[in-house]
């Protein structure tokens, strides 16, 4: 196959720190169109990466319909998801789609569906999947040394609630995020305990508000955040494994603090996103004797890049672990859960 040709829908701050720069590093794909209905972003990034005129599109549909477009990179907000996801399995182009992928788990089955009756390739942006911590964790997990699995305990936890001089976002508003950091940051640790230890088979959470009132974004009338701040759950892996996740924008002192931990019978692995090129292992006698948990350089081979990985995939050349639209139906489907269960405080089985 020729060099795949990407158009990128929602020139905003995940685009411009991930994905644009991901593509140009990239091999065998290049950015050949750009979509935002912003037009200072829109100018903005065409002008850094050297898009013409003629393809910078205001409408999405026609950056879809475009010729020069193979595959479409959907990084618009959350409730934006399904409808160009679904425009462009249509359209026959290849889709990659921001997290979470879309509202409900409803919806996700509904781009699923599409994706599937198209026949074209996809992937989800679940990044910390490409982190070499991660991969190098699966490897570990895969071969068994942890033993039988018992306990995660995992966070996410920033302090962006607290930005200074943050208006009523998108994010902060339920009909185009769906939820808060549930989807935003746990949507990231669902699909990581996905991907390292099994589905997640029951849960039950707890979610709360605390900066609760913001500016609007073009005036400053005073509106209600409506989306959670923080998310305490506990789970209940299909294994067996008993699981508490924390996650918070409102934990002042982290920027972007990513921890996850997993015991076993006969092992345990640390993962620190702040150091994502160690890992911390507890897994022969020595280390369990003296209760160490020491950290590891992960191997040069587990390095990988998501936005190469989409390319590769597209090209029929992906390498089998990366996300899938499958993958993410299976975390909204866990998204809708925590939410009835925080609303109704109760257990929700899967
Ligand atoms: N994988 C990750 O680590 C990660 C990190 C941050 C954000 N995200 C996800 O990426 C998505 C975007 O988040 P963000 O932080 O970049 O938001 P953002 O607000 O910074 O950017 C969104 C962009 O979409 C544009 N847009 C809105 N409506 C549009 C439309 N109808 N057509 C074209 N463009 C439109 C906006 O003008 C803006 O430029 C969200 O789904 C978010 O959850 C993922």
């Amino acid at each position: 196959m020729n060099e795949v040709k990407i158009g990128l829908i929602g020139a905003g701050g995940i685009a411009n720190g991930v994905h644009l720069p991901g593509i140009e590093a990239a091999r065998g794909g290049k950015l050949t169109a750009l979509c935002d209905i912003d037009e200072g972003r829109l100018t903005a990034a065409a002008e850094r990466y050297g898009i013409p005129e003629n393809r910078r599109f205001r409408d999405y549909r026609e950056l879809i319909a475009c010729s020069d477009v193979d595959a479409v990179d959907i990084c618009t907000p959350n409730y934006l998801h399904a409808e160009m996801a679904i425009a462009a399995a249509r359209a026959g182009k290849a889709v990659c789609v921001e997290k979470p992928i879309a509202m409900s788990a409803e919806e996700a089955m509904r781009i699923r569906d599409a994706v599937k009756s198209a026949g074209v390739p996809s992937m989800v942006c679940f990044s910390n999947r490409f982190r070499p911590a991660v991969r190098f964790a699966k490897w570990i997990m895969d071969r068994g040394q942890l033993g039988e699995v018992a306990n995660l305990y995992v966070e996410y936890l920033k302090s962006s609630a607290f930005m200074e001089g943050r208006r009523l976002e998108w994010r902060f508003i339920k009909s185009m995020a769906g939820t808060g950091v549930l989807g935003d940051l746990g949507s990231h640790l669902i699909d990581m305990a996905r991907f390292l230890i099994g589905d997640i088979d029951g849960v039950t959470a707890q979610t709360g508000i605390l900066v609760k009132k913001r500016p609007k974004i073009d005036s400053d009338e005073i509106g209600e955040v409506e989306t959670d701040d923080y998310c305490h759950f506990l789970a209940e892996m299909s294994g067996g494994a008993a699981a508490t996740f924390s996650i918070s924008r409102c934990a002042m002192g982290n920027a972007n603090s990513i921890k996850f931990e997993i015991y076993g019978a006969a092992g345990a692995l640390a993962i620190d996103l702040n150091r994502p090129d160690e890992l911390g292992v507890c897994l022969g006698d020595v280390d369990r004797i003296t209760e160490g948990m020491h950290w590891v350089r992960v191997p040069a081979r587990y390095r990988a890049s998501q936005m190469q990985s989409y390319i590769d995939i597209v090209r029929g050349k992906g390498d089998g672990i990366a996300p899938t639209i499958e993958d993410g139906v299976a975390c909204q489907r866990v998204l809708d859960a925590l939410v009835v269960s925080s609303q109704e405080r109760h257990w929700v089985k899967l």
